[in-house]
């Protein structure tokens, strides 16, 4: 199979534009599709990416994974693209919403960004993804409160409460709006590590265990490159945009999260075109190293529990 498709979410910027390019470059026959919310921004990222990377098999299918109307038209459009066999999908969309927000399914935005519509395109992508397929999900460090990344310890509970905006509320209410949103974010990439780990169970219990499905920690990416401080206030924005490299100065940062883009994008790419039998399933992974993350990224009980609800909600049928 010489020509495959990969599928990034969040593609048009940052780590997902990295790892898109580094793609491009090292497979030009392969295809790879940039998921996106915004036609503008994928449209422009497409033509940029065939113009940095001479691969011309760079398409954009708009997506908004906080919806799961969105995953589900994606999901149609990209089966009537008939574009070569899918290889690969690498869920990096993310945010962090510094106000509260519920999607039009009526979930926590957060926890349906970074994670539930995520559930949902990885498993209805599932029976078309190829033999020895991969799917990389992007977490972070901060879901482990051992790593000093200023941000506060994910708060996890029962997935029903999570992903209720109004009982998330009740259960951090007395935190700032600001650690609220910090506490939902680390708390998203901690399920996104749950779910990594109950999938690589059901693809072996499945008989699939050719894919593997791994979770990815960029680090801290701070600098222009990332615009995941879109929402934070104009100073803590400035810091982020132009004050990089001060960080790594700073005490409250282990200077090993601290990365680029650049880096990340090259470590997630090197991940994905990495042969199989090179890489295990249901890992974490810090940048180019394979380490285990939070002891309390590993508990049966939540990853079951988070499967199960996940597929209730999503109207999916266990498998
Ligand atoms: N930056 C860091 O220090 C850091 C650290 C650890 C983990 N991460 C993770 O790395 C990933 C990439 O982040 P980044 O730093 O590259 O930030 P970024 O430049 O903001 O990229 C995030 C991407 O996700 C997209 N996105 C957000 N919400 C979406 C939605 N509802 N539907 C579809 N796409 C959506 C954004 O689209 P728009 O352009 O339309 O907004 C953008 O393309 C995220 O999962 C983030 O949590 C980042």
């Amino acid at each position: 199979m010489t020509q495959k498709t990969i599928i990034i979410t969040g593609g048009n910027s940052g780590l997902g534009y990295q790892t898109a390019k580094n793609i491009a470059i090292a497979k030009p026959e392969w295809t790879i599709v940039i998921a996106s919310r915004n036609n503008e921004r994928m449209s422009q990222a497409v033509e940029r990416l065939k113009a940095e990377t001479n691969n011309r098999n760079i398409y954009g299918i708009r997506i908004d994974v906080s919806s799961l109307q969105s995953v589900r038209e994606f999901v149609n459009h990209f089966k009537n693209a008939e574009l070569p066999p899918l290889y690969g999908i690498v869920a990096n969309a993310g945010a962090q919403f510094t106000e509260e927000v519920i999607t039009e399914d009526g979930f926590e935005g957060t926890f349906a960004t970074n994670y539930l519509g995520h559930f949902l395109l990885i498993q209805l992508l599932l029976p078309l993804i190829a033999d020895n397929g991969r799917i990389i999900m992007v977490s972070s460090d901060t879901h482990d409160p051992a790593v000093k990344t200023m941000m506060p310890a994910p708060v996890y509970t029962d997935p029903s409460i999570l992903a209720d905006q109004k009982m998330s509320y009740e259960m951090l209410r007395k935190y700032s709006a600001f650690k609220r949103s910090g506490i939902r974010y680390t708390t998203s990439k901690l399920a996104i590590i749950y779910f990594v780990h109950e999938l690589s169970r059901k693809l072996i219990e499945a008989g699939r265990n050719d894919i593997v499905v791994d979770s990815f920690n960029p680090g801290l990416m701070v600098g222009n490159g990332s615009n995941l401080a879109r929402d934070y206030n104009p100073v803590v924005k400035y810091m982020w945009n132009h004050m990089a490299f001060i960080i790594p100065h700073l005490h409250y940062f282990d200077k090993h999260t601290i990365r680029s883009v650049t880096i990340s994008g090259r470590d997630l790419a090197e991940l994905m075109l990495t042969s199989s039998n090179a890489v295990q399933s249901g890992q974490y992974w810090d940048g180019d190293r394979m380490i285990p993350s939070s002891p309390e990224s590993y508990n049966r009980d939540r990853e079951a529990r988070l499967w199960q609800w996940s597929l209730k909600v999503t109207n999916l049928r266990e498998w």
